[in-house]
C-alpha cells in the first residue's frame, strides 16, 4: 500500500512541450533547463526524455550536473552558475560541463588553473537583471581574456538573462535587449537570452540559443493569456484520494486556527494531501481543487498531511474519490496565485516523500 498523495508525470506531454518550444523558436537551438531536480518533477527521468530532443541540457550547480552524467546522460550540460570552488573548473573539462563566466572570480580562476582539455564557455552579460554577469562595459575586457586562454574553447557563447520577459506590457525587456544587441555587436559568437517568457513572448530574443525550463513542464510563465503558451500540457499532475467527509452545521468552523466558518449546512471532504506533501500551507480559503472532474474549494487552513474541502455542491462524493490539486484540468498557475507564490516554487518544493509515478502518455 503505498501514501495516495501522488504526482504523475506525463512525458508524452513534456515531448509535447518541446516540440512546441522547437516550432515557436525553428532558428535556434534548445538548452533544455531541468535545475533544482527538474524543477521538482525528478531530474533524471526528466533529463532522459528531453535528451533526444534538445540539444543542450542547463542545470544550476556541477552537483545536479554530475547526477545526470551517473545516471547515463550523455548530452552537454551548462552550469547556470559557473563553479563555486576552483576544483570544479577540472571536473567541469573531463566531464563535457560547459561554463556560464559570470564573474571576475570566475574568469581570474579560469585563467589561472592548468585544464587537461579546454572548456565551452557563455559569457554572461549583466543586460540589466543585476544578478550575474558582467557589466556591458566590462564584456569586451572579459571576452578578450576568455579568447586567448587556452583552457576556453574558442567559440564563446554571448548570453544575458531576463528580468521581466512574463510581463509583455514591460519595458524592461526591450531595454535589456537594446544593451544586448549593442553590447555584443562587436564581439563574434553565439547570442542566448530566452527563458520560457522570452520564448513565448519576444520572438527578438531567441537568437542562437534559447532557454526555456518552466514551459517545458507545461505552463506558462507569462502574467496574460497568449495564444503561444495555449498548446502547453501540464506534465505534473498532482492528486490524493478523500479519506473523510464530515456534516458541519453553520456557524461551525473547520481546521486548525478555524479560519473557515459555515455560512449554510455543509459537506467537508478531508483529503490526504498537505504542506508535507508539497501542497502549499499559504493556498487560502477557496483555492479551487477538482473532485471527479468537478471544481470544489478549500475550507480551512492546509495541515501537514490532510486539506478539507468543502462538496457540499457535489452529493455523490465518497470516501476514495480523486481529488486533483494542480495539472490535469487545474492551471498550476492559478493554484500558485491563491497561496500568493508562482507555479515555479509549487512543483520544485515538492519534496522526496511525495510519489512521482510516471505515464507515457
Ligand atoms: C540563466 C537562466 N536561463 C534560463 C532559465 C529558465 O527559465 P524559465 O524556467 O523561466 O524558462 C533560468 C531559470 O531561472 C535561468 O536562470
Amino acid at each position: 500500500m503505498a501514501r495516495p498523495a501522488k504526482a504523475r508525470l506525463n512525458l508524452e506531454a513534456l515531448r509535447h512541450n518541446i516540440a512546441h518550444a522547437r516550432a515557436l523558436a525553428p532558428q535556434s537551438k534548445i538548452m533544455a533547463v531541468v535545475k533544482a531536480n527538474a524543477y521538482g518533477h525528478g531530474a533524471v527521468v526528466i533529463a532522459q526524455t528531453l535528451q533526444p530532443l534538445a540539444d543542450a541540457l542547463a542545470v544550476a550547480c556541477i552537483d545536479e550536473a554530475l547526477e545526470l552524467r551517473a545516471a547515463g546522460i550523455s548530452a552537454p550540460i551548462l552550469l547556470l552558475e559557473g563553479f563555486f570552488e576552483a576544483d570544479e573548473v577540472h571536473i567541469a573539462a573531463a566531464e563535457n560541463f560547459w561554463l556560464c563566466i559570470d564573474n571576475e572570480w570566475q574568469l581570474n580562476v579560469l585563467e589561472q588553473e592548468k585544464l587537461q582539455q579546454p572548456v565551452q564557455v557563455w559569457l554572461k552579460i549583466d543586460t540589466g537583471m543585476h544578478r550575474l554577469g558582467f557589466a556591458p562595459e566590462l564584456s569586451s575586457d572579459a571576452y578578450k581574456r576568455l579568447k586567448s586562454s587556452a583552457n576556453v574553447l574558442d567559440e564563446i557563447v554571448l548570453c544575458t538573462h531576463f528580468a521581466s520577459a512574463d510581463d509583455l506590457l514591460s519595458d524592461q525587456t526591450q531595454e535589456q535587449l537594446d544593451v544586448f544587441n549593442n553590447t555584443c555587436e562587436a564581439l563574434p559568437g553565439l547570442r542566448s537570452a530566452a527563458n520560457s517568457p522570452g520564448l513565448l513572448g519576444w520572438p527578438e530574443s531567441h537568437f542562437d540559443w534559447v532557454r526555456p525550463g518552466y514551459m517545458l513542464y507545461g505552463n506558462s510563465p507569462l502574467a496574460i493569456q497568449h495564444d503561444n503558451a495555449q498548446a502547453l500540457r501540464p506534465v505534473m499532475t498532482l492528486s490524493s484520494t478523500i479519506i473523510s467527509l464530515h456534516e458541519v452545521k453553520p456557524g461551525e468552523s473547520v481546521g486548525y486556527g478555524a479560519t473557515w466558518t459555515a455560512q449554510q449546512p455543509s459537506r467537508i471532504a478531508t483529503v490526504t494531501i498537505g504542506y508535507g506533501d508539497g501542497y502549499p500551507r499559504l493556498a487560502r480559503n477557496g483555492t479551487p481543487v477538482l473532485v471527479n472532474g468537478q471544481r470544489a474549494s478549500l475550507a480551512g487552513r492546509v495541515s501537514m498531511d490532510m486539506i478539507t474541502i468543502d462538496v457540499t455542491h457535489l452529493p455523490d462524493v465518497k470516501i476514495g474519490d480523486e481529488v486533483i490539486l494542480w495539472g490535469d484540468g487545474l492551471p498550476l498557475a492559478e493554484v500558485a496565485a491563491c497561496a500568493g507564490t508562482i507555479g515555479y516554487e509549487l512543483t520544485t518544493r515538492m519534496p522526496a516523500r511525495t510519489r512521482r509515478l510516471v505515464s507515457k502518455a
